[in-house]
């Protein structure tokens, strides 16, 4: 095969020649900015997958050459996610989870933390880097500032003032609401001379940028990383979480059953070896494989140019939604700065609910992209600017069954494969939205929230049926 480039890399992106109805009874084709939530899957994961599924069989059961087959493929995915973060296999281990979220519950289960000891984590975290720790330890937020970036001398306040309880800063690489980047390393090396450890959720960071773990004499080192498959052009369930051996060697794991022992008796259990003891059940080798694959689908396209082309992206909007009165963008807006953050930007439109932005994208651009809270509620709110007595007033709405009013924002999200017309299509709509010029007529479902155009109906099954 051609090798992939980030010239060519749209060609390998399955099904780009989707076309999809528009409320005027045409077809365009679909415009995909909606990468931070799930990206599409590549060509050479697709066939990868395609061709295993001839002879994928039990993993590390079986005797049969498909089983054994299949046992190395699995343990050879380990290993290509160990050397894409640099995790030196003697110091850590590559735990195959089912996604990011299901990896932070583990390590908030696995690490040794009693009710007093600190957790700090980020007003920007996405819930899955926040609830799992409310349960296991004494949490704290790191503030945000005006822009939404992290508020480093907060961090640096905290980190004195509980320096002998904080046992972890569990912190997102980037943001999944405004591409902030966060100094990751920087934070490292401060969290490491307290003699705490440090979590990166790197579910955003990962498929944009290289992340290394680092080695263990340089204090910037990452002790604990997670991320997920269907963010980076794999699909299906997989997840990853690496982490220090030593905290899995001790204890016991979260998840027990078949294929975590070594030797169960009617009394005892002896633990596997990592990282079978932390992947209890019949594994997801296929998940495994296509996210291996996608992994080195990405290292040929090379992630300097996935950075490089995704700052083009950023900068190229930016610029344009500067220009446009009545949107209002969140974070850093400055189209300059495009290299220091991801391609993830977040906006309103003024009078107009993002639910409907979103809907008029959909039905009348084919263009998709998130609207909401992100999964980052106090972030959400606090970039809105929203107070209490609103946000109390949301709570009985929402116990009421009603999503009508709930703020939130408009996320546009880059993958590498997007292209400047898009952006500029995206920006077309906008306008259209801000000058009130867009044609269907639009009613709120109270329950949901979301907006549908009157009369029309999706037929879905005439694109897919089960
Ligand atoms: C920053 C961040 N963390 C965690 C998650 C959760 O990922 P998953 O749904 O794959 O578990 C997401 C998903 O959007 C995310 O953006």
């Amino acid at each position: 095969m051609q090798r992939l480039t980030i010239n060519n890399v749209r060609e390998q992106v399955v099904g780009i020649d989707a076309r999809v109805p528009l409320l005027d009874g045409t077809y365009a084709p679909y415009i995909n900015l909606d990468n931070a939530a799930t990206a599409p899957a590549l060509r050479p994961v697709f066939d990868k997958v395609n061709e295993f599924l001839r002879w994928y069989s039990s993993v590390e059961r079986g005797s049969g050459f498909k089983s054994r087959l299949s046992t190395e493929a699995y343990n050879k995915a380990h290993r290509i996610v160990s050397e894409f973060v640099k995790a030196d296999s003697e110091r850590y281990t590559t735990i195959f989870v089912k996604n990011t979220t299901e990896a932070v519950n583990k390590l908030a289960h696995r690490l040794p933390l009693a009710k007093e000891d600190i957790v700090l984590r980020s007003l920007m975290e996405h819930h899955s880097n926040d609830l799992p720790w409310r349960f296991k330890a004494d949490t704290k937020y790191i503030d945000v500032n005006a822009h939404g970036g992290l508020d480093l001398d907060h961090l640096d306040y905290l980190l004195k003032k509980f320096s002998d309880r904080i046992k972890l800063v569990a912190i997102s690489g980037a943001s999944n609401v405004t591409g902030c980047l966060n100094p990751i390393h920087e934070i490292a090396a401060q969290v490491h001379a307290i003699g705490a450890k440090i979590f990166v959720d790197a579910a955003q960071l990962v498929p944009h940028r290289k992340v290394e773990m680092g080695l263990p004499e340089n204090p910037e080192h990452i002790d604990y990383l997670a991320f997920s498959a269907h963010k980076m052009y794999a699909p299906y369930g997989t997840g990853v979480l690496v982490g220090l051996r030593e905290t899995f060697i001790q204890g016991d794991p979260d998840c027990v059953g078949g294929g975590t022992i070594e030797l169960v008796t009617t009394g005892e259990i002896h633990w596997a070896h990592l990282p079978e003891k932390e992947e209890a059940g019949t594994p997801n080798a296929v998940g495994a494989v296509a996210l291996a694959e996608a992994i080195l689908s990405m290292q040929e396209i090379g992630m300097e140019n996935i950075a490089a082309h995704e700052t083009r992206l950023t900068a190229h909007l930016l610029q344009q939604l500067n220009k446009l009165d009545g949107v209002r963008i969140y974070g850093d807006a400055d189209p300059e700065s495009a290299s220091h953050r991801l391609g993830v930007i977040p906006l309103t439109i003024d009078g107009v609910p993002h639910q409907l932005v979103a809907a008029i994208l959909a039905f009348e651009g084919g263009i998709a992209v998130r609207n909401g809270c992100f999964c980052a509620h106090p972030y959400v709110l606090n970039l809105l600017h929203v107070s209490r007595d609103r946000i109390e007033s949301y709570k009985n709405e929402v116990a009421q069954g009603s999503h009508e009013h709930l703020p939130g924002l408009v996320r546009v999200s880059f993958g590498c494969y997007n292209e400047e017309w898009e952006v500029d299509a995206l920006v077309e709509q906008l306008r259209r939205i801000v000058r009130r010029e867009y044609k269907g007529d639009y009613v709120q479902d109270k329950e949901t929230g979301e907006f549908q155009p009157k009369g029309i109906f999706d037929d879905f099954e005439r694109f897919f049926a089960l």
